[in-house]
Formats: structure tokens, sequence, C-alpha cells
């Protein structure tokens, strides 16, 4: 029997009952899948395809298209998760037009249900805008990637007391906006606990305690895939890396050696 939907009311209902929420990227079809077969919430197809599936040293070169791509193959995937999609680098700063086009086209041609914007006041008006429009809108605050070079690091954010508050300001504002989550990346506990407690939607943390009404990780982390760098935050509940490295490390010696394939005849 296939459950019904995530949604995103489900979400803040979820928050009113204390249950937790679970997220997790994917970016294709079969770990999408695998995704939606453990009962995993939220599929967030994260602008992080851009380090851990392509390659990329930051988020920055990741593309509309690109986006689009990958989030068409986790919803193709995916039947009860639901399906965040990252707004990219540059995909919403030039206009308020802009914005809605790119957050519709997630909708139209990809199949998500939501889209998620990184920043606070700045993009206020453009959260309110799209959700206005009949679009869900996913906040997200603190570390956010895509700020990188403003930040001069992937650093945690909000630990001196002007910039919790300009962050615990922000996560009202976009509220406000009409936000139905926030991620909370890379902040303080006890910051990402205060949020928690004062807004009425889920927050969803990323290096940000254990507080947030729920969790979301990148897949390759903690599946042990990405080997160039493991977040402090991340528990590796797999070490696929080496898991695979050795697999294929057998077949070509098994290929070499003539083993493989058997002779059938
Ligand atoms: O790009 C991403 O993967 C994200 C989530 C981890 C929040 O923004």
């Amino acid at each position: 029997m296939v459950e019904p939907r995530v949604t995103a009311p489900i979400l803040k209902e979820m928050k009113s009952r204390g249950e937790k929420i679970t997220a997790l990227t994917a970016y294709d079809y079969p770990t999408a899948r695998l995704l939606d077969e453990a009962g995993i919430d939220i599929a967030m197809v994260g602008d992080s395809v851009g380090m851990v599936v392509l390659g990329f040293d930051s988020t920055l070169p990741v593309t509309m298209d690109i986006m689009i791509h990958h989030t068409a193959a986790v919803a193709r995937a995916v039947k009860r998760a639901l399906v965040v999609a990252d707004m990219p680098f540059m995909s919403w700063h030039a206009s308020t037009d802009n914005a809605v086009r790119n957050a519709g086209r997630f909708l139209q041609e990809a199949g998500a249900q939501a889209v998620k914007i990184e920043g606070g006041a700045p993009v206020a008006e453009t959260v309110r805008h799209i959700t206005n429009l009949g679009i869900p809108v996913m906040g997200h605050l603190g570390m956010t990637p895509q700020s990188v070079h403003q930040f001069g690091g992937y650093r945690m954010q909000g630990r001196e007391e002007a910039a919790a508050l300009r962050i615990e300001e922000d996560a009202k504002m976009l509220q406000d906006a009409g936000i139905f989550a926030l991620v909370l990346e890379l902040v303080p506990a006890d910051l990402a606990r205060r949020i928690t407690q004062d807004l009425s939607i889920p927050t969803i943390g990323i290096g940000a305690g254990p507080d947030c009404d729920g969790q979301v990780q990148v897949v390759h982390d903690i599946l042990g895939l990405y080997d160039k760098f493991v977040p402090k935050h991340a528990k590796q509940y797999a070490k696929l890396w080496d898991t695979i490295r050795e697999a294929l490390r057998a077949y070509a010696a098994e290929v070499r050696s003539g083993t493989f394939p058997e002779r059938t005849s």
C-alpha cells in the first residue's frame, strides 16, 4: 500500500505533535527510491549535488538546468516523501520575476512539490511573492553555502550575539513571508533551540544540534560516499566508498584472471 504523500501542512502538524521530521538529500533515481523505501519524510534535491556528485568545489556553478535534471529524476522515484528543490545560485537573485519563473519550473517541469531559497531579510519579499502564488517555499539560514565567499569559508554562523539576533529576526521575517519550514545550517545548538521554540513552522537542522524539529543530512556524508571531506556534524552509517571500491577491484581482478564471466557450456 502506498502511504499518503508528505505535504507542507503535514510537516507543520508533525511539529505540533512533537514528531521529529527526517530529511535527506537525493540527486538521482535509485537513491531517491531507497530514501522513500526507508520512510524519510523529505527528499531534498540540494545544490550540494554540485559538490558531492558533479565534482565542483562549491555549489556556485550549479545551474537551473542541472537542478531540473536531478530534481526530475528524484521526483520520478519518490512516492511518499515531499520533494524539495534547491533554488541554485543566481536563480532568484536578479529579480522577483525571474525567481517566480524558476520556482515554477521546478513544479511544472521537474515534479517537485516545493522549493528552497537561501537567505534572510534580503529574500523575504521574493519568498512572499512566490508563496502568495501557491508555491511552497522552505527557508535556509545560518551557513548558507551560496554565500561561502562572503563568510570566508564553511563556518558556523551566529556565534556572536548580534549575528544570533539577526538570524532570529530573519527566521521570524521568513515565517511571516510564508515559508513552511526552515533549514538551520551550522548554527549554535542553543540558537537553533530558541528559534525552534519561537516559530510555529518546523525547523530542520544540519549541524544545529538536537533540538530542531527535524534533521537533514547530505546522503553522501551519512553513507560514506564522499571522500574529500566529512563534516563534523555528519555520522557515517556506512562506508560505501570503501565497499564500492572493493567490489570494483574484485570485478577487475576476476576479468583479468578470466574467472568472470564463467563459461556456461
Ligand atoms: O544543498 C544542500 O544539500 C542543502 C541541504 C543540506 C540543506 O542545502
